[in-house]
């Protein structure tokens, strides 16, 4: 497998999407003079370039990439080369309509904005795969060359007739005959039965609510075909050039990719990271979809493709980043196990979409205030950089998530659409991110031996294998946690008997799962010593060892948390002190430590290999123990005992 660390040579990756056809050739000139002035080592070029090298069907315009490439080899600059697949030229829609997608209610999505592709299209598809061909054949051997960046952002749907047949071929490799379809999807229900494929159809706008299997095999196809998209190109490049290794990039905790099997077919898994400088929880987000990110990595190097020097400009309101926040949420990539800091954008543009969208060098310029941050940051991470590549980050508590739950769980007609997934997964992660412990994130069929706790914020449908591998987890001595509406649905999100797998139950001594007792917005529900938020549910113990009851209400007295042996079960979702303080109490018990002891809330510490990085997502300076004498890489001084870190104030320790 080719590594990331041959093209890097243990640099930080550091740099950004580059869109130099948005501006005259000699601000291309100037632009090199700042990059290497902020240590800019990397830039992604081309990811919305299409129309500019296939102007018309067939056309190739290479010569301004090859100038490109040039200058930015001589600047001792690297090029993430794109596919520019995510943003077909206009002249394709208008010679070939069925390239584009259409939404559910038949509504064609024109060109004008950008990735309007449809990913079942044969004719999409041969011009992707063209236009592919000629940039790898071109640019393979380039010594400026470090990594190919497939389309970006993988993230379109489509109900189009294209996509319809596609979806029927799917569905036959799937199911084989269209009996065992009917029984998957239980068509009996609503008179819904399937007499050939040819009746099929993606889930279009209905009356009322649509089957909820053939929408969750819809998301699993969408997921595929958009995968099939990538793995052709990608099989290109690497037939070109099996030396250069491939991603792509996801977008955070999407719900539109199967981002375990994506990532398991990519050489770097790269994420674009945007949190919102004034969301309290922002560095806990980013903290999540580092973890998830490196996780999907498995032992492989994960990078931060794209986040904002400054303000995005998606958001209602869009607040620029407070001095030093791009420096902290950025080291704390690297804490967490990036091996790239990158950018949307370089520059930011004058013109279109996008052009209130910061950029690492602003429309304020080379006095701006940004620039000057991001060179004050290419200079520490060029300091660090060969400290830090190439080791990695462990954790001994994995947070279990599955796509396939996420989009059953999602549907329409459940008992409660408060209860949104990626909430209560954030809100397990949060608890751990406060009582700084380390985690990681598994697919709840990996092999979990090596964690000392296991947690599933919420998994509404595991299949059997997962359910063995949970249940092979604990009796190998493992300690299991398990939040509420888990263990509901089989994989065809059939309601398994009982309205939770019966071999789950016995796993944490309930005899009967009477109801489940959503709670509205705002509301709560008491237990013994906390008040549970979102949901409750009516449960009967059978054989647990400890109970923490509900208190008042229906449910008084019935268990709100059980515990068998070393498995424990959540029927609601704690207040956030109260989640925080039960996991970390059952973390302890099962030898999982916090990386520094006695931490402040807002402070972060994690290990990534030798090195201790240590955070202050404060505005206030802090104090913080760190016992022993070690090496301040950012500073160069030793610390002794303790470190004082100022605002937003960062500390990389060797010892
Ligand atoms: C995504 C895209 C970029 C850009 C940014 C803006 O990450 O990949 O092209 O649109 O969002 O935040």
């Amino acid at each position: 497998m080719p590594r990331l660390g041959d093209a890097t040579r243990g640099r930080i990756l550091f740099g950004g999407d580059y869109n130099p056809e948005q501006w005259p050739e000699e601000t291309w000139h100037e632009d090199v003079r700042l990059m290497k002035a902020a240590g800019v080592n990397s830039v992604t070029l081309g990811v919305f370039s299409w129309a500019k090298l296939e102007p018309r069907p067939g056309a190739r315009e290479f010569g301004w990439l090859d100038r490109l490439m040039d200058l930015m080899h001589a600047g001792g600059i690297g090029v993430v080369l794109a596919t520019p697949t995510s943003a077909p030229p206009p002249w394709m829609g208008r010679l070939h309509p069925e390239t584009l997608p259409r939404d559910e209610d038949g509504r064609t999505e024109w060109w004008g904005g950008r990735q309007h592709f449809s990913h079942s299209s044969a004719t999409y598809r041969r011009y992707a795969a063209a236009i592919t061909e000629d940039l790898a054949a071109r640019y393979g051997s380039h010594p400026a060359l470090t990594l190919w960046h497939i389309n970006n952002e993988y993230c379109t749907y489509d109900w189009g007739d294209e996509a319809a047949a596609a979806f029927r071929r799917w569905l036959q490799d799937k199911y084989g005959t269209v009996d065992a379809l009917n029984e998957a999807w239980g068509t009996a229900f609503w008179s819904q039965g399937y007499d050939g494929w040819h009746e099929i159809l993606p889930p279009r706008h209905a009356h009322y609510m649509k089957n909820p299997t053939q929408v969750l095999d819809f998301k699993r196809f969408t997921s595929d075909m958009l995968l099939e998209c990538y793995l052709a190109e990608r099989d290109i490049v690497r037939r070109h050039t099996p030396h250069i290794p491939v991603t792509t990039n996801f977008m955070p905790m999407w719900a539109g990719q199967d981002a375990w099997r994506w990532a398991a077919e990519e050489d770097v898994v790269s994420v674009d990271l945007y949190p919102d400088p004034r969301d309290p929880f922002g560095a806990q987000s980013g903290a999540l979809v580092q973890d998830m990110t490196r996780s999907q990595a498995g032992h492989g190097p994960w990078m931060l493709m794209e986040q904002a020097a400054g303000a995005v400009n998606w958001r209602g309101v869009n607040h620029p980043k407070p001095s030093g926040l791009n420096r902290l949420w950025s080291l704390q990539a690297v804490a967490r196990g990036a091996d790239g800091v990158c950018y949307f954008q370089w520059r930011q543009s004058r013109q279109g979409a996008e052009k209130f969208h910061s950029g690492m060098v602003s429309h304020a310029g080379e006095e701006g205030r940004t620039y000057r941050e991001v060179k004050r940051l290419g200079a520490e991470l060029a300091r660090i950089g060969s400290e830090v590549t190439d080791s990695h980050v462990s954790a001994d508590i994995a947070l279990l998530h599955d796509w396939n739950s996420w989009w059953a769980g999602s549907q329409e007609g459940r008992p409660s659409s408060e209860v949104d997934y990626p909430a209560v997964v954030g809100a397990w992660h949060r608890a751990f991110w406060e009582a700084h412990l380390t985690t990681a994130f598994a697919h709840p069929e990996h092999d979990l031996s090596a964690y000392r706790l296991v947690v599933v914020p919420q998994l509404y449908l595991l299949t059997d294998t997962a359910i063995d591998n949970l249940l092979a987890y604990v009796h190998g001595g493992g300690t299991l946690v398990c939040g509420f509406l888990t263990g509901v649905a089989d994989e065809d999100d059939r309601i398994r008997p009982g309205g939770m797998d019966a071999r789950l139950r016995d796993l944490f001594g309930i005899r009967t799962l009477h109801e489940w007792w959503p709670l509205d917005a705002g509301e709560g529900v008491e237990c013994d010593g906390f008040r549970g938020l979102l949901w409750s549910e009516e449960i009967e113990a059978q054989d647990a060892d400890e109970v923490i009851a509900y208190q008042g209400g229906e449910l008084d007295g019935l268990p709100a948390v059980l515990r068998k042996g070393r498995a424990w079960y959540v029927s609601t979702l704690p207040e956030p002190k109260a989640l925080r303080d039960l996991l970390a109490g059952i973390a302890s018990g099962a030898g999982a430590r916090p990386v520094l002891d006695g931490l402040p809330a807002g402070v972060e510490a994690v290990r990534r290999g030798d090195l201790l990085f240590v955070l202050n997502h404060g505005r206030e300076p802090v104090t913080i123990a760190v016992p022993g004498t070690h090496h301040d890489l950012l500073t160069g001084a030793t610390v002794t005992n303790d470190v004082v870190l100022g605002r937003y104030g960062v500390a990389v320790l060797r010892p």
